[in-house]
């Protein structure tokens, strides 16, 4: 076990390590050689066959269900097809609005899923065409499914899926960027600077990892906190839900995610004098909003941890720490925010003395429903 681990102390250090690697063999085949294009030679997809959908519905489960959050807004942002998330074993019992005209997309890292399997079985029933996006070639998932696209991530053994998430956001926006190319709606310029930033992807990881000992520090700091609070806009959002989750499932520490909006909507009751609010503030279209977000919890005494990007120099005039990804297109930055988010979880589940790679009552795979 100790060699699997490639001298690391547990899996999920390993797995978060893995990434730059993961990454890469991910987008592997899929840009083409003069960088301009993205490339699903297992689909080969038409323009008609990317019409003859109305919507697209995405199932998962956990952090899949995460990513799905993720690959939603790129779908809609690149390809401008509506698309709809489902928490997999909900959209199974919900008498779904799905038919002919729908592209179901089900993300699984293990394939094996029951509920997730269960859905896209629902969901083709329904006449609904589907494509799995999974980790391991030959599941169940892959095999149900009419077409897969593989993330390369390699296995992962940690309860806590890192390594997977983020091969998970690389396949979805190379996925909407090929949805974009082929119907036209995506600016071709925005569509070759994100597979250029794809491609700068493991170098922006490695670089990140910089923020180790931060995190480590942050987590021996805030790691007996009983609670934590994550909140982002739009995809910063959906990163904050996948950091909470991160947290809450390792460390045991109580954490919830929250749009900055919602904030005055009932949160703002829970901040109090020292509580730990992680800020995620990534991206441009609404970051003046998310200051004021911060400077709402600020003025209620939070401690706030503000992940921004590089050359960003006003996000540290409003919060008590700052940790910094490289500066990237906003649809490349949630692959980058997560990092600091995975590294905090995992000092914070060590800072506890908890199981980091086998946490109590949960397995890797969920195969029952
Ligand atoms: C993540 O850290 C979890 N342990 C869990 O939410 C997981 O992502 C979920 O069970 C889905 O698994 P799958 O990707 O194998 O379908």
């Amino acid at each position: 076990e100790a060699a699997e681990k490639g001298g690391y102390e547990h899996f999920m250090l390993k797995e978060i390590h893995d990434q730059p690697k993961a990454v890469r063999d991910t987008f592997g085949t899929h840009i083409s050689e003069d960088g301009k294009t993205a490339v699903f030679d297992e689909l080969n997809w038409t323009a008609d066959d990317v019409a003859a959908f109305n919507k697209i519905l995405i199932v998962a489960c956990g952090t899949a269900y995460h990513a799905g959050l993720v690959t939603k807004q790129y779908i809609e942002s690149l390809a401008r097809i509506p698309v709809s998330v489902e928490i997999a074993s909900e959209y199974r019992y919900s008498n779904p609005l799905t038919d002919d005209k729908t592209l179901c997309i089900v993300i699984s890292q293990s394939g094996e899923t029951s509920d997730t399997l269960a859905a896209l079985k629902e969901a083709k029933r329904l006449g609904a065409k589907s494509l799995a996006i999974t980790n391991v070639v030959g599941s169940s998932i892959s095999r149900e499914a009419d077409n897969t696209v593989y993330t390369w991530a390699g296995p992962e053994i940690s309860v806590a899926s890192t390594k997977a998430y983020t091969t998970q956001l690389v396949a979805g926006l190379l996925f909407a960027v090929y949805l974009g190319q082929l119907n036209g709606k995506m600016d071709a310029q925005l569509g070759m600077d994100i597979l250029s930033g794809i491609k700068e992807l493991p170098n922006l990881i490695h670089e990140i990892f910089e923020v180790d000992e931060d995190m480590k520090a942050f987590a021996k700091h805030y790691g007996f906190k009983s609670d934590a609070f994550f909140l982002g806009r739009a995809i910063d959002y959906a990163v904050a839900m996948e950091g909470a989750l991160k947290l809450k499932e390792i460390s045991y520490i109580h954490a919830e995610a929250y749009a900055g909006g919602e904030l005055k909507h009932g949160t703002l009751a829970l901040i109090e004098e020292g509580v730990p609010v992680i800020a995620l503030a990534t991206q441009e279209d609404v970051y003046d909003k998310m200051i004021s977000n911060i400077r709402e919890v600020k003025a209620r005494e939070a401690i706030v941890i503000g992940i921004g990007m590089k050359g960003d120099d006003e996000l540290s005039k409003h919060v008590d720490h700052t940790i910094y990804v490289p500066r990237a297109n906003k649809f490349i930055a949630p692959i980058l925010a997560v990092v600091p988010l995975q590294l905090l979880a995992y000092y914070a589940a060590i800072t506890r003395g908890a199981d980091v790679d086998k946490p109590r009552n949960l397995a890797k795979s969920v195969t029952v429903e």
